[in-house]
């Protein structure tokens, strides 16, 4: 009894000894968990592999039970419960390409989990494809089985046809072999050949090459036969007959189908033969018509082209006269010009103006009616044996007569220099030939073309009158008489000639406190702009404008300093600057100045002929001698009329006064 408790106490102590807080309960822990691959991860295929999965578990005598999982790419493959403790292993017996993948083992124990590292597995090598078929010879659109086989593989595949190394068919599958129905449509030989791929989660492996086969396609000895009738001097209208049908026999009871077709028109279909009618098409070198067989995928085509002849040409619609105006009489003719006389006579024609109601027949073709007042198209038909042709649309646009022509100057007319008349019609098609006339005499032909034309002639006149002499005429219809306009009204004007100046009234005297005007006078239309000017000045004295062909400056208190030349210049719409001749204004004293002035010279006149008396008697007595005087000089004003020409009076006339001894 004591030896069982001292025991007990020696195990107790030791289980706390080992330091590890667990559950009191718990007498055992997973230590660790590896994952091996025998004899290699990376293997040949067929090698017989093992995965040996070792765990270490700390524990007490206890039994415990494990249980085992196996996981490839993360998917379990196997589980086991197993009570010992020995090393767990799972066989891949002769593995294939399909066994790579990563490989990890877990255990549980009681709830305590522990999971291996992954372990990758490399097989290398594939089985070679081998293929099969059914049958080495056949025709045209007849299948074949194929079967493509991986010896031995195993997993998920992807099978590949091919024909003559071309790709012709993909199949799925988890098989190691796979059927595939082939069609051949070439004929001739074709080498066949497979190849597969075993599809792996990461990614697919392919296989090499498979045995190649050989098959010949032979061809159908079945045909399409296309026959048209008749063969040839097919013209337009003419009755086609066109049968499409089948030589040869087919063996098999495969459906079979006919199209008839012209162009890419399919005209019937059916099953063993067509039989077609119809009407020849438009006149054409050729036209290709196609009997077409099909049988399942194979398809035979036979072509014929026939020309077919023109019956007659598309008609051409024409118009008399070629020009028309509003409400004028006209004629449309529908013509073919071409025939086929040795099929149709002429007179089988038919022609039709459309509209319809528009135009009077008048004989085969011909139109007769009235132009309207707008543009109107017509079109017309040629029918014969049911063939209908239409002509291109005419549009008739009938031309407007010209209306009354305006007559006008443009700018200013001025005598003597050239100027421009323009003659215009508000309405009237073009072209409109206008024609100027003065005194009735033609003087010049204008032809306008172009809405933004105009009719400009360039005249002078050295006339006044003359301007109410030109009138126009417009015209724009050949052989026609033109329309006449009015007379030219506009205003000449006639350019200045030299002005006069003169003082007004005349006067002889001017002197200080005096009025004065200056009259300007030219000759030429108005209005004129007049200005006056003292000579050196720059600026005018006076600028004003008159309705009339004279105007005077007045300066109502003269004094000396009035006194210049003076001139007067005009201005009007001539565009001419004229000036007159210069006069000479020249102020004088006041009278009162003047009086004065007399008194003082003749006191001074006095003194001197008293003071030379005596000096000339008292030189009698000594010598004789000379005293040499000066000359003085007093202006007396001007002479002649001041109206008259200034030329006279700038000359004007002065004496003077010899201070004589
Ligand atoms: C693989 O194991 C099988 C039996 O499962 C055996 O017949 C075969 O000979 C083994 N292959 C090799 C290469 O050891
Ligand atoms: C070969 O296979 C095709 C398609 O499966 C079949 O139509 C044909 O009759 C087969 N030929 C023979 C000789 O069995
Ligand atoms: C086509 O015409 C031929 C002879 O003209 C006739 O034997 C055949 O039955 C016709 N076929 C059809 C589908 O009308
Ligand atoms: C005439 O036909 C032309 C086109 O061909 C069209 O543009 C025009 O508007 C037509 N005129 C009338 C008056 O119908
Ligand atoms: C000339 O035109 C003016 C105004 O432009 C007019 O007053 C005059 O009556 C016209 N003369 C004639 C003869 O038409």
């Amino acid at each position: 009894m004591g030896l069982l408790l001292l025991l007990s106490a020696a195990l107790l102590c030791r289980y706390f000894q080992s330091g590890r807080v667990v559950n009191a309960m718990e007498s055992f822990f997973i230590d660790s968990i590896t994952l091996s691959i025998e004899p290699h991860t990376d293997v040949p295929r067929n090698t017989n592999v093992t995965l040996r999965c070792k765990v270490k578990v700390i524990q007490g005598s206890e039994v415990l039970s494990r249980e085992y999982g196996l996981y490839k790419d993360n998917e379990i493959i196997y589980n086991k419960t197993t009570s010992s403790s020995e090393d767990f292993l799972y066989h891949l017996p002769e593995v294939r390409v399909s066994n790579n993948g990563r490989y990890s083992c877990k255990i549980s124990i009681k709830g305590q989990l522990k999971t291996s590292r992954n372990k990758r597995l490399t097989v290398s090598g594939l089985a070679e494809p081998v293929l099969r078929i059914n049958q080495s010879s056949f025709s045209e659109g007849e299948e074949f089985s194929a079967w493509c086989s991986a010896p031995g593989e195993t997993g998920s595949f992807i099978f590949y046809y091919y024909d003559n190394s071309e790709e012709i068919q993909l199949h799925h599958g988890n098989h190691d072999t796979s059927l595939a129905k082939i069609l051949l449509n070439d004929v001739g030989r074709h080498d066949i050949s497979c190849s597969y791929s075993v599809v792996l989660k990461s990614e697919p492996v392919p296989s090499v090459g498979s045995n190649t086969v050989t098959v010949a396609v032979t061809e159908l000895s079945i045909t399409p036969v296309l026959e048209i009738s008749p063969q040839e001097n097919i013209y337009e209208g003419d009755r086609l007959r066109i049968t499409c049908t089948v030589s040869g026999f087919l063996q098999s009871s495969q459906n079979m189908q006919l199209i008839l077709s012209q162009e890419n028109r399919m005209l019937i279909r059916g099953q063993s033969d067509v039989n077609y009618s119809m009407m020849a098409p438009p006149a054409a070198p050729s036209h290709a018509f196609q009997c077409m067989l099909m049988v399942g995928s194979v398809k035979k085509v036979d072509t014929k082209t026939v020309p077919v002849k023109e019956l007659f040409s598309v008609p051409t619609l024409s118009m008399r006269p070629p020009e028309v105006f509003q409400r004028e009489p006209m004629t449309l003719t529908c013509r073919s010009d071409r025939v086929a006389h040795e099929r149709l006579d002429g007179s089988q024609l038919n022609y039709t103006l459309y509209p319809v109601e528009s135009l009077i027949p008048r004989g085969s073709g011909v139109f007769f009616g009235k132009a309207l007042l707008n543009d109107f198209n017509y079109t017309c038909a040629a029918q014969a044996k049911g063939v209908e042709k239409y002509s291109k649309t005419l549009t008739v646009r009938p031309k407007v007569f010209v209306s009354t022509p305006e007559i006008s100057v443009t700018g200013r007319v001025i005598l003597g220099q050239p100027f421009q008349i323009l003659c215009q019609s508000v309405r009237g098609s073009l072209p409109i030939t206008y024609t100027l006339f003065k005194d009735y005499q033609q003087i010049g032909k204008n032809i306008v073309q172009y809405p933004r034309d105009k009719a400009l002639f360039t005249v002078t006149i050295n006339h006044t009158r003359e301007i109410s002499k030109f009138i126009c005429e417009a015209n724009n219809k050949n052989n026609n008489e033109g329309i006449l306009s009015g007379a030219l009204n506009a205003t000449v004007i006639v350019p200045l000639g030299q002005p006069v100046l003169s003082v007004v009234p005349n006067q002889q005297e001017l002197s200080e406190g005096n009025n004065l005007n200056l009259l300007c006078t030219v000759n030429g239309t108005p209005p004129i702009t007049f200005r006056w000017y003292r000579e050196g000045d720059a600026q005018p004295v006076s600028t004003t404008t008159s309705d009339r062909n004279f105007k005077d400056y007045e300066v109502s208190v003269l004094s000396k300093q009035h006194s210049g030349k003076y001139f007067c210049e005009a201005e009007n719409r001539a565009n001419n600057k004229v000036r007159s001749k210069l006069i000479s204004i020249e102020v004088h004293m006041a009278q009162w100045k003047k009086a004065l002035i007399w008194g003082v010279v003749l006191l001074v006149v006095s003194v001197l002929v008293l003071v030379g008396c005596v000096l000339y008697f008292k030189s009698k007595r000594d010598a004789v001698s000379f005293y040499d005087g000066k000359e003085g000089r007093v202006t007396n004003g001007t002479r002649g009329s001041m109206a008259s020409l200034p030329a006279d009076i700038s000359n004007r006339s002065s004496y003077s006064i010899p201070a004589t001894v």
